[in-house]
C-alpha cells in the first residue's frame, strides 16, 4: 500500500463558478478542491494549512469509516477542536475500502462556501469488479449561492418573523461549473465568457463506456442527474457494489455517492445535454447543465434541443420508487444480522425554540459543544456537555406526522447518544410535517464512521408491529447517507464496533446549524492516548 501525501492551504479567493465574481473558501485557489485518487489500503496524508485569516477550519472525510482514528474524522466539536487561522493540521487516515467518497469542510457553513472535493478509491489489483468500462470520469454536484455563507448563517440565527432563510440556490454547479444569467447581476460582477464557468464538458469516443462517479455536495438542494439520450446503469452507491438497475435519470440527495455506466451509444454527429435539476423542492433555479462531447463533433458546439427538465419536482412516488429499487450485489452482498439490541426512534420536525427557528429530533434541537465531545469523553470532562441522555423515542402513539406541529416548542441540547459497544442498533427515520400546512422535506441523513443497511422505507408512520416483517434482511445496500422521504419513514441497522464519537446529521448545512443532529458514542474507553494536535480549544488542554 501507498503513502500519498497532500499539501492544502485553504483560502479565500474571488471565484466566478456561475460566472459571478464571489468570494469563495478554495484549497490551493480551487473550488471544489482537488480530487484524491488513490487504492483500497492505502493511506493518505493532507497537511492542511488555515490561511483564512479570520475563520476556524476542519476537514471531514466523507463515507471513510476512519477504524481506529477517529480523530481523524474532521468534525469539529465532535472529534477535534478547529484549525486556527495560521495553523497547520495533518490528516492521516486510510482507506480502507474502494468507492466514491467525498471530502467538506466540518464547521459552520464552509462547505457551502467552496470547500469540497471528491476522493476516489480504486480497487487493488487483480480484483475484478462486477462490471467493465473503458475509461471512467467523476462528477461532483453542487448548488450555489451569491450571498455569503456568513450573512445565511446569521438570517438562520434571527429570532421571529427576521428570520431569513437561505433561499433557493442562484445556480447548480457541476464540477464546479455553471451559468448564471449575467443579465440579472449588477453590472461588473458577472462575465458569461469568464473560463471559470465554461460547462463542464464529458469528452466521448461512440462506442465506448464510461464509469461515472457522481456526488452529490448539495446545501439544499435534492437533485435528478440525467444526460440526455443515454440511459444509466447504477452498479456503485455510497461505496458498495449494487444489483445493477438502469434509470433515465438518477435522484441523488447530498451526501450520496453513486457509479453508473454508459455507452456512448447515440448519434455521434452531435452533442448532448448533461443536466442536473432540482426535485422535492418547487424549483427556483434553472437547470444545470454540462456537455457530453462525441469527440468528432466541434467542442463547443451545444446541442440544438432543450436540456432535460427532470421528473416533475414534487413526484415523491418517482424517489421513492428508485430508493426502493437499490439492493446490494449478489456477489458482494453482506446481509444485517436478524436482529438488533435497540431501537431508537427519530422524530424529524421543525420546530420553534425560544423564537428561534430550529430542527428538532425527538423535540431536542441539536448544539455543538465548545470541547469536543471525543476529548471530553476521554479526559473525563463531564461538565462540559449536557449529561442527561437524548430521547430513544418520542410520542409514537399520539404524535400526528400529517400536522404542523400542535406544541411547536422543542429544547435544545448537546447531549448525546451512548451505544454499547458491539450492539446492534435499529434507527427509525421518522420524518414529519414542517410548521408550514401540507409541507415536509425529504431529508438526507449521513452517519460518521459507519455503513447502515437500509432495512426499508415507508410512506406515512412507522407502524412498529407491521414494518419490521417487511424488512429487507436479505440484500439491503450498505450506505453512509440515506433519504428520508417527506411525510416518510427509513429503518436502518448498523453495529455499533468502531469505538469513537459520531455525528448523524442532516446533510443539508442549513438544516444541521439549526439543530438537525444527533450523536453517537461508542467504545471510548478502547481507545489509547488522544492525540495532542486535535486539543487546544474549549476545556481541551494540550497535554491532558
Ligand atoms: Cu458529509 Cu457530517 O458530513
Ligand atoms: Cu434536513
Amino acid at each position: 500500500a501507498k503513502v500519498h501525501h497532500h499539501k492544502w492551504e485553504i483560502s479565500y479567493q474571488f471565484k466566478s463558478p456561475d460566472c459571478l465574481k464571489k468570494l469563495a473558501v478554495t484549497i490551493n485557489g480551487q473550488t471544489p478542491g482537488p480530487t484524491i485518487y488513490a487504492s483500497e489500503g492505502d493511506t493518505v496524508v493532507v497537511e492542511v494549512k488555515n490561511v483564512l485569516l479570520t475563520e476556524n477550519a476542519a476537514i471531514h472525510w466523507h463515507g471513510i469509516r476512519q477504524i481506529g482514528t477517529p480523530w481523524m474524522d474532521g468534525t469539529e466539536g465532535v472529534t477535534q477542536c478547529p484549525i486556527l487561522p495560521g495553523d497547520t493540521f495533518t490528516y492521516r487516515f486510510v482507506l480502507d475500502r474502494a468507492g466514491t467518497y467525498m471530502y467538506h469542510a466540518h464547521y459552520g457553513m464552509q462547505r457551502s462556501a467552496g470547500l469540497n472535493g471528491m476522493i476516489v478509491v480504486r480497487v487493488p489489483e487483480g480484483f475484478k469488479e462486477p462490471f467493465t468500462y473503458d475509461r471512467e470520469h467523476s462528477i461532483l454536484l453542487n448548488d450555489w449561492w451569491h450571498r455569503s455563507t456568513y450573512e445565511q448563517s446569521a438570517g438562520l440565527a434571527l429570532p421571529g418573523k427576521q428570520f431569513t432563510w437561505v433561499g433557493e440556490p442562484q445556480s447548480l454547479l457541476i464540477n464546479g461549473r455553471g451559468r448564471f444569467n449575467c443579465s440579472l447581476a449588477v453590472s461588473g460582477t458577472c462575465n458569461s465568457t469568464h473560463p471559470e464557468c465554461t460547462p463542464y464538458m464529458l469528452t466521448v469516443v461512440p462506442g465506448k463506456t464510461y464509469r461515472l462517479r457522481i456526488a452529490s455536495l448539495t446545501s439544499l438542494s435534492a437533485l435528478n442527474f440525467e444526460i440526455e439520450g443515454h440511459s444509466l446503469t447504477v452498479v456503485e452507491a455510497d461505496g458498495h457494489y449494487v444489483d445493477p438497475f438502469v434509470v433515465k435519470n438518477l435522484n441523488l440527495y447530498s451526501g450520496e455517492t453513486y457509479s453508473v455506466i454508459f455507452k456512448a451509444d447515440q448519434d455521434p454527429t452531435r452533442n448532448y445535454w448533461v443536466a442536473s435539476n432540482v426535485v422535492a423542492r418547487k424549483p427556483g433555479t434553472p437547470t444545470g447543465t454540462g456537455i457530453l462531447h462525441y469527440y468528432r463533433v466541434p467542442r463547443g458546439r451545444l446541442p440544438t434541443t432543450a436540456p432535460p427538465t427532470g421528473p416533475l419536482w414534487n413526484d415523491t412516488m418517482y424517489r421513492f420508487n428508485q430508493s426502493l429499487a437499490i439492493h446490494a450485489h449478489p456477489s458482494f452482498n453482506e446481509p444485517p444480522p436478524s436482529k438488533s439490541d435497540r431501537m431508537i426512534n427519530l422524530l424529524n420536525t421543525q420546530n420553534r425554540v425560544n423564537g428561534l427557528m430550529r430542527w428538532s429530533i425527538n423535540n431536542v434541537s441539536f448544539d455543538l459543544p465548545h470541547t469536543p465531545y471525543l476529548i471530553a469523553l476521554k479526559n473525563n470532562l463531564h461538565h462540559v456537555f449536557e449529561q442527561r441522555l437524548p430521547p430513544d423515542t418520542y410520542d409514537v402513539n399520539t404524535y400526528d406526522i400529517n400536522t404542523v406541529p400542535i406544541n411547536p416548542n422543542a429544547t435544545r441540547s448537546n447531549s448525546i447518544y451512548n451505544l454499547e459497544f458491539g450492539s446492534v442498533v435499529d434507527v427509525i427515520l421518522q420524518n414529519a410535517n414542517t410548521l408550514t400546512p401540507n409541507n415536509s422535506e425529504p431529508h438526507p441523513w449521513h452517519l460518521h464512521g459507519h455503513d447502515f443497511w437500509v432495512l426499508g422505507y415507508g410512506l406515512g408512520k412507522f407502524n412498529p408491529e407491521l414494518d419490521p416483517k417487511k424488512y429487507n434482511l436479505k440484500d439491503p445496500i450498505l450506505k453512509n447517507t440515506v433519504v428520508v422521504h417527506p411525510l416518510g419513514w427509513t429503518a436502518l441497522r448498523f453495529k455499533a464496533d468502531n469505538p469513537g464519537v459520531w455525528a448523524f446529521h442532516c446533510h443539508i448545512e442549513s438544516h444541521f446549524s439549526m439543530g438537525m443532529g444527533i450523536v453517537f458514542q461508542e467504545g471510548v474507553d478502547k481507545l489509547g492516548r488522544l492525540p495532542e494536535f486535535i486539543m487546544g480549544c474549549g476545556e481541551s488542554k494540550l497535554g491532558n
